[in-house]
């Protein structure tokens, strides 16, 4: 029997395969989580039918309804804390996190960034790896912090980019290498085996 189960919430904003493949070792029982929800910032994105299918309560929040970020994000927060949720992982969440919610989930927060931070930050990793001509790229899962795309590192697996790969064959070697290592390292982190000392992780 795994002790102190935590609330989880995933957040994301598009196709939802992280999502699920997260929720499909969950629902396995092979991740300590007690409850997990899914927070989306898009009405019609397609991670919410995937929610449906595993009965995984979605909560959605229109930020148009908002007049600033902050107002958005603070009703995040308060809408999390009814869930009593205590631990997010950001998978596609394509909006950026204020500082203050950052604060308020520290080190609490995981992303994962289809390439191999510090390399080809942002919303377009795979292809502007692609189109830069690189050899090498990969899959990054780091710890969030106010700083886009810098948090700290706790996983990275490189993926190759061959001569004759297509654009297509490189995203899907980065989901099949995303899919595998974040439920992996979500598991780690929930069993309290990743440890953060400044911008080092130590798994243990
Ligand atoms: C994933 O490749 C994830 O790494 C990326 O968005 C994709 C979401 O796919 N995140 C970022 O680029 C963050 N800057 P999914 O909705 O199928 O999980």
């Amino acid at each position: 029997m795994m002790k102190n189960k935590n609330n989880l919430a995933i957040f994301a904003s598009g196709r939802g395969s992280n999502f699920e493949a997260l929720v499909q070792e969950i629902k396995k029982g092979k991740i300590n989580v007690a409850k997990c929800v899914l927070f989306t910032d898009k009405k019609d994105s397609l991670v919410r039918q995937r929610a449906k299918k595993y009965g995984v309560k979605d909560i959605f929040i229109d930020p148009v309804r908002f007049k600033d970020k902050k107002e958005f994000d603070q009703e995040v927060i308060d809408t999390l804390d009814k869930e009593k949720i205590k631990v997010i992982a950001l998978a596609g969440y394509m909006r950026i996190l204020s500082p203050f919610f950052v604060k308020y989930f520290e080190n609490k927060i995981l992303n994962i960034h289809p390439s191999l931070l510090p390399s080809f930050a942002g919303n377009n990793a795979i292809e502007d790896a692609f189109n830069y001509g690189a050899k090498v790229t990969g899959v990054t899962i780091h710890f969030v912090s106010e700083e886009v795309d810098q948090g700290p590192i706790i996983a990275q697996r490189p993926v190759g980019i061959k001569d004759k790969m297509s654009l297509e064959d490189l995203r899907k070697k980065i989901h099949e290498t995303e899919h595998k290592l974040y439920p992996q390292i979500l598991k780690l982190f929930l069993e309290n085996k990743i440890k953060l000392e400044g911008r080092h992780v130590k798994i243990t």
